[in-house]
């Protein structure tokens, strides 16, 4: 019996990875994962066996990882950021414990988006924070409209995934509608897109200011909102943690 490793691969490219997450990759017999993502890691896997399909594809290359371990071989499977948050890890146990194929299934933590993002804008994370996903395709919008009011009320800093895609337009100006209406028009709010990778961009802008940004953000994007304490200093995003004295 070989093994699956669900490889969190962080936001970018090689320099992103960990050292056990490259460790992993090298040692594998099969890569699985996004076409896009395996294109990411091609230098460190020229002789291995590759399987890889677009987007929508998820069930199927976890059975093909499942499958090709219970051949016996030393299966990475690849996924974004941490493969434990939105990704892949949650997905492969299902799919072998509803298979009734059991198989050793290993999780390789990664960098997650969000972390770079973060640290991309200067420092918004450093109180606490809600992470919500816009995407209603596996949630119910109700359920995120109620995920984003509680934040909102509760002062987090919130952490969009997500936030919108081709089809996927109207979602991320409710969630903003939703957030303002309980933050001050002032509050900063970064916009990170394809951070720490090629065509890395970000800005930094306010709730007020937010709309000018919509046409810029798509499904590379991720946006954080401050809470009530969030300012800006020298291009810089900080949420302050309570130090007294600073
Ligand atoms: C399916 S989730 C994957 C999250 C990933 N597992 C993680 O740990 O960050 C995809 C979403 O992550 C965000 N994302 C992933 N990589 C990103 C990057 N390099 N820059 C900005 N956002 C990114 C976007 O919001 C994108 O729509």
């Amino acid at each position: 019996m070989g093994a699956v490793y669900v490889v969190g691969m962080g936001p970018g490219g090689l320099p992103h990875l960990t050292l056990r997450a490259m460790e992993v990759l090298k040692a594998a017999d099969a890569i699985v994962g996004y076409t896009r993502y395996v294109e990411l890691i091609a230098p460190l896997t020229a002789d291995k066996e590759i399987f890889s399909t677009g987007m929508t594809r998820e069930i199927e290359r976890c059975e093909k990882a499942i499958a090709l371990a219970r051949e016996g071989k030393t299966v990475a499977m690849v996924s974004s950021g941490d493969a434990g948050i939105y990704g892949m890890a949650g997905l492969v146990m299902q799919v072998a414990m509803r298979r009734g194929e059991p198989v050793p299934i290993e999780v390789i933590p990664g960098v997650p988006s969000f972390v770079s993002a973060a640290a991309i804008l200067g420092a918004p994370l450093m109180h606490d924070f809600a992470s919500i996903s816009l995407s209603d395709l596996l949630t119910d919008w109700e359920k995120i409209e109620g995920r984003l009011l509680a934040a909102a009320k509760a002062d987090f800093v919130i952490v969009l995934y997500n936030p919108k895609s081709g089809k996927r337009t109207e979602g991320l100006k409710k969630a903003v509608s939703i957030i303002a209406a309980h933050r001050e028009g002032n509050t900063p709010v970064g916009i990170v897109r394809n951070a720490t990778r090629e065509g890395e961009d970000a800005v930094i802008t306010t709730l007020s200011g937010f709309h000018l940004y919509y046409d810029k953000i798509d499904m590379l994007t991720i946006v954080i909102v401050g809470n009530s304490t969030t300012f800006t200093h020298e291009h810089r995003m900080i949420t302050p943690r309570g130090y007294k004295g600073v």
